[in-house]
């Protein structure tokens, strides 16, 4: 039964390790989508630990608990640092430069033209109207983000071929 077993587990591990080592920002468009998927709301979910922790870290820091800052912050470290940057590269989140602004753009116009328009007039019409102002002051900020992103990719699409457009 023993022999059975580790018959079948040693040629998955190997075909494990072979996919791993395969597995990189270049060809994670092979990633099962389940997978691409999971790896993706990790990411989210890290991604807010982190800054969620920082804000509490500051509170501590305020309230006088030093200690409990450190902590939140550490951990807050951990979770961007390693565990979201360890998810990015297996998802291959990080490309070119000039990728890497077309995928900004694309986040940054969502946000103004769709996100926070929609999100903005939900919450003046449930009657929240701080925070509809507050999703139209920061609609407002993500139109410029996308002005600069798009105003950088410009720039680097005009440079000469043999710098790169990277
Ligand atoms: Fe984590
Ligand atoms: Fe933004």
């Amino acid at each position: 039964m023993k022999t059975k077993y580790a018959l079948l587990v040693l040629p998955l591990a190997a075909a494990a390790f072979f996919l791993m080592g395969r597995m990189s920002a270049e060809n994670h468009a092979q990633l099962n989508p389940k997978t691409a998927e999971n790896l993706s709301n990790a990411m989210h979910g890290e991604a807010f630990a982190y800054v969620k922790y920082m804000l509490y870290a500051d509170h501590a820091r305020e309230s006088g608990n030093e200690q409990l800052a450190e902590l939140f912050t550490a951990n807050a470290n951990t979770e961007r640092f390693e565990h979201f940057a360890e998810e990015a590269e297996l998802a291959g989140l990080v490309g070119s430069d000039a990728d890497n602004l077309r995928d900004a753009i694309k986040g940054e116009t969502w946000e103004f033209e769709h996100m926070y328009a929609d999100y903005a007039a939900q919450a003046r019409e449930a009657g929240d109207t701080a925070v509809a102002a507050r999703f139209e002051e920061i609609r407002q900020d993500e139109g410029r983000h996308r002005d600069a992103f798009q105003g950088a990719l410009d720039k680097l699409q005009q440079k000469p071929a043999s710098e790169g457009a990277n």
